[in-house]
């Protein structure tokens, strides 16, 4: 199979995969089949049968302080706990109890840097480092319960930060490196965060990017943040560091105490929140707990990525500010033992083949990425990959977005050599572990389904009008029974909770948000968000919140934002925008426009395609007509446009467009 995929028979690549495409299904080979963690697909009824069991056999691979009471205590739907009785602590499941197993010299990190720097950090350096860092917390005065934000690129310090919060129970509110200061001030704000742990510097692509003085520049006097801890690590000389509110990280590691005994926890002691976007401009604090999320993240972990500790080299190529790297680059493969690859940088620096470099260096055996990098390698060129030795891999995932059928073979074939299995995994932040995949050695897979709904998770796909099954033809995906992995609530707004996800259809179905067909195997196959969500490169953003940072800018009257499907990134963000009076659309208006969206938001938030309008299509209560701007930004024949105000405004777009290409 490796071979056909170089075109070497003289068929182009292109042509083979067409052929491949209608072979349509994968099984599991022999040899995975016969080394796999399950195997046996009764595990599916089993879980079914009797989830709480199931749930909590998952739960007895966990180190409990004091073993629980109830395993779910449903009273108050939706508001569910796990596992309640039950004393433990994150932190020492993901490092105490492997220390003292004897397993402390097990690399937990083969951290590799932009510049070709390599670290490893092994599973009792990072207990050292973690224990150092919670007694340096306390000493700042943080206690349990206090929120602690961290904004840090891709290096150890965020792991170690992570977990000496959930030592002492204060609960992380990570924001991912790709957002703007002034958005990491909207959630330490919100948060009320206490302290918030950044860095001097962040390295990208050969350039540094000064944090620590941008940070400053936004984050004004807020009242709440007492602290901000700072990481040495792109060497910047003159860190701002202001008196009395800024300490050095290793400064406080060093004069802190080197023992910090892990604190034992309730089960539903809130372990993080991570805001995510929503229908509307203001993001959602998702809370996840401690008890059941590792149970759900270490279950999955293992058995999804069929995960063998003393053999495997895991590496998760999405960022730690996301729930992809909160669940599956720290907890998981940490409470799992894991030995993982942590990627410092961009895929495309120093050159476009560094992640195979990167694979063959550290012998990686497992590798997890999102679809847009994966389009974005096919665009680049199979010869890239087929230049490093890529066969210690033996399973490939994906997430974030739907694969596309071509883009899963050329992984299967380009990267996985034709003989790794792919898992393609849905989830959200909301769900905090993975909900519907393939079983590795289990599952006969179709290119672009998720397939099927992990052991212990129960998804339908109803009809939007009556929630009832939908047989055929797509409608709302939903999850019908809880599980331990779940949101809590959205941190401070338990009516928004209920409101988002559990009022269509009552307090006991989750709405997931995305819109699905189930085939006649009962495979899950997810088509797109049905809410007022963009997915840009597998990074989630609200139409509302990009176009309230567009009207900020002083020239633009109104905006509405769509997510125009677009073949590198799944969606791109077109912005249509009216300018105040006379004002003209130019080039520096544009950038302008994405400037303010980065200053606002964050870089990969900036519009892509910036539509000029002298008005926007809106029916008669004035709500926008977002399905007829999807229509003209994708070039397609305008639907039904008789509910419109003023029908005349959509000809007018039209030559609009016309115009400007
Ligand atoms: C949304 C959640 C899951 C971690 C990263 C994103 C989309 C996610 C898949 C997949 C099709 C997917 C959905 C979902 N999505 N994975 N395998 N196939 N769509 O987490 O930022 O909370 O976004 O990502 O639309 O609702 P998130």
């Amino acid at each position: 199979m490796a071979d056909t995929a170089t075109g070497g028979s003289g068929t182009s690549l292109e042509q083979q995969l067409d052929q491949m495409l209608e072979i349509e299904r994968f099984e599991p080979s022999p040899a995975f089949k016969r080394d796999a963690l399950l195997s046996d697909p009764a595990i599916y009824e089993q879980a079914a049968a009797d989830p709480q069991a199931w749930w909590s056999r998952q739960a007895e691979s966990l180190d409990w302080f004091e073993r629980w009471e109830t395993v779910l205590d449903d009273s108050d739907p939706p508001f569910y706990k796990w596992f309640t009785g039950g004393k433990l602590n994150v932190s020492h499941n993901c490092l105490d109890r492997h220390v003292e197993a004897g397993r402390g010299d097990r690399v937990a990190y083969h951290w590799h840097g932009e510049e070709g720097e390599v670290r490893d950090v092994t599973y009792a350096d990072l207990l050292r480092d973690v224990q150092r860092f919670a007694n340096a917390l306390k000493d700042l005065g943080v206690r349990q319960g206090d929120v602690v934000g961290i904004y840090l690129p891709m290096i150890p310090e965020v792991v170690v930060a992570m977990l000496a919060c959930a030592r002492i129970g204060a609960p992380h509110n990570v924001v991912f490196g790709g957002f703007s200061a002034e958005s990491v001030k909207e959630r330490m704000e919100f948060s009320e965060a206490k302290v918030l742990v950044t860095v001097d510097g962040a390295r990208r692509k050969g350039k540094t990017a000064p944090i620590k003085a941008t940070v400053d520049e936004h984050m004004g006097d807020l009242e709440t943040l007492k602290t901000i801890v700072v990481v040495r690590h792109a060497g910047i000389a003159d860190v701002p560091m202001a008196d009395g509110r800024d300490v050095w990280y290793d400064e406080v590691c060093a004069a802190a105490a080197p023992d910090c005994p892990a604190e034992p926890l309730d089960a539903e002691h809130p372990l993080f929140i991570l805001y995510t976007s929503g229908s509307t401009a203001s993001p959602k604090g998702i809370l996840h707990t401690t008890g059941g999320y590792l149970t759900g993240v270490a279950a999955t972990h293992r058995y999804v990525f069929d995960l063998k500790p003393e053999s495997d080299v895991y590496w998760c190529a999405a960022d730690v500010g996301w729930i992809t790297g909160h669940s599956y680059i720290v907890y998981g493969p940490l409470a799992n033992g894991a030995t993982s690859v942590m990627w410092e940088g961009a895929p495309d620096y120093p050159h476009r083949g560094i992640w195979w470099e990167v694979v063959e260096k550290t012998r990686a055996t497992i590798l997890y990425a999102a679809p847009t990098a994966i389009r974005t390698f096919i665009k680049w060129g199979h010869e890239l990959p087929e230049r490093h030795d890529l066969s210690s891999l033996r399973l490939l995932g994906s997430v974030g977005e739907p694969i596309n059928p071509k883009a899963w073979l050329w992984y299967h074939q380009v990267i996985g050599g034709g003989r790794c299995p792919i898992v393609d995994t849905w989830w959200q932040t909301e769900t905090g572990a993975i909900m519907i995949t393939p079983l590795p050695g289990i599952t006969e897979t179709k290119p672009g389904s998720a397939t099927t709904p992990f052991p212990g998770i129960r998804a339908e796909v109803v009809s939007e009008a009556d929630g009832r099954p939908v047989e055929s033809g797509q409608g709302l995906l939903v999850l019908t029974q809880p599980w331990p992995s779940m949101l809590r609530t959205l941190y401070r707004e338990p009516e928004r909770f209920v409101e988002t996800y559990f009022s269509r259809l009552g307090k006991e179905t989750y709405v997931v948000g995305d819109a699905a067909r189930t085939d006649r195997d009962g495979y899950f196959w997810i088509i797109g968000r049905i809410d007022d969500v963009v997915n840009v490169s597998g990074h989630r953003l609200s139409t509302a919140e990009v176009e309230s940072a567009i009207v900020a800018h002083e020239k633009v009257a109104e905006a509405a934002v769509i997510g125009q499907s677009d073949e590198q990134t799944g969606q791109a963000i077109a912005a249509f925008v009216t300018l105040q009076g006379d004002i003209e659309g130019s080039d520096e208006l544009v950038a302008e426009i994405g400037g303010v969206v980065a200053e606002r938001i964050g870089k990969f938030a900036r519009p892509k395609r910036i539509i000029w309008a002298d008005d926007l299509p809106k029916t008669r209560s004035g709500k926008i007509m977002r399905r007829l701007l999807r229509d003209i930004a994708e070039g397609r024949a305008l639907g039904d446009v008789t509910t419109l105000r003023d029908p005349s405004v959509m000809a007018a777009l039209e030559s609009q467009i016309q115009e400007a290409q």
